[in-house]
């Protein structure tokens, strides 16, 4: 299965000019396009609308996740209404089968990487922090025991590693993801991670057990040469 792979649109019909020719390649090159987050930039469904309009257009399958953008307005369970009734598949904490390729997905959270990672000692307020991000990795870990497929892709928002991040401020690494998604990946074996939200990541990198995880930021994709709009994932 050929997976097309992007990030982080933050869409605007504006913005869409620039991509169209490029968006409409997608059903010759790819099965499936998938989309890590960030479609809209405020999370209102007035952005989501010109955007569906552009993606039922592609006449490919579409999956996507929720980044936290998304999430601006608190509109969440509108755009993912919306979303579903147009025919695409919203992964939030859910997996989805096809043609013997398994995805499984989520938002995901921020917390840190390695050592550095957050945990839930202390004050309430951090106990509570913390826990949104066990909760999404919780939430991952539902998915992924979900799929009986032989290959396996994960889909979030936020990095599961730091190797995907590396570029960004180092400052803001602990609000980039976290380890404990890649616990849950490794725990459970994947063939292909993908995730977005670092714009000024880097495309490659592994978990700890050697999981190809990939960051498919718009803005990592058209800083390429050639200039792209989405990658393609052979699995
Ligand atoms: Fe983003
Ligand atoms: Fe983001």
């Amino acid at each position: 299965m050929r997976i097309a792979a992007t990030a982080d649109l933050h869409f605007t019909p504006q913005r869409y000019g620039a991509l169209r020719d490029q968006l409409n390649r997608v059903r010759d090159e790819a099965d499936i396009f998938v989309v890590a987050g960030d479609l809209t930039n405020f999370g209102q469904p007035e952005e989501m609308e010109p955007l569906l309009n552009a993606l039922v257009r592609l006449r490919v399958p579409v999956v996507v996740v929720l980044g936290n953008h998304d999430y601006e307005s608190d509109k969440q369970s509108d755009l993912i209404r919306m979303l579903t009734d147009a025919g695409v598949k919203v992964l939030d904490g859910s997996a989805y089968e096809r043609d013997g390729v398994g995805f499984a997905g989520t938002k995901g959270f921020v917390g840190g990487f390695g050592r550095g990672m957050l945990t839930a000692f202390g004050e309430p307020e951090i106990k509570t922090f913390v826990r949104a991000g066990i909760d999404e990795a919780v939430k991952l870990e539902r998915a992924m025991s979900q799929l009986r497929s032989p290959k396996r892709v994960v889909v979030l928002h936020y990095s599961p590693i730091a190797a995907t991040v590396d570029g960004e401020a180092r400052e803001i690494y602990p609000f980039l993801g976290t380890s404990r998604l890649a616990e849950v990946v490794d725990r459970h074996g994947a063939d292909l991670v993908l995730h977005g939200h670092a714009h000024n990541g880097k495309p490659d990198g592994k978990t700890t057990a050697g999981v190809p995880v990939h960051n498919v930021a718009i803005t990592l994709l058209q800083a390429q040469n050639p200039s792209k709009v989405y990658r393609v994932f052979d699995i």
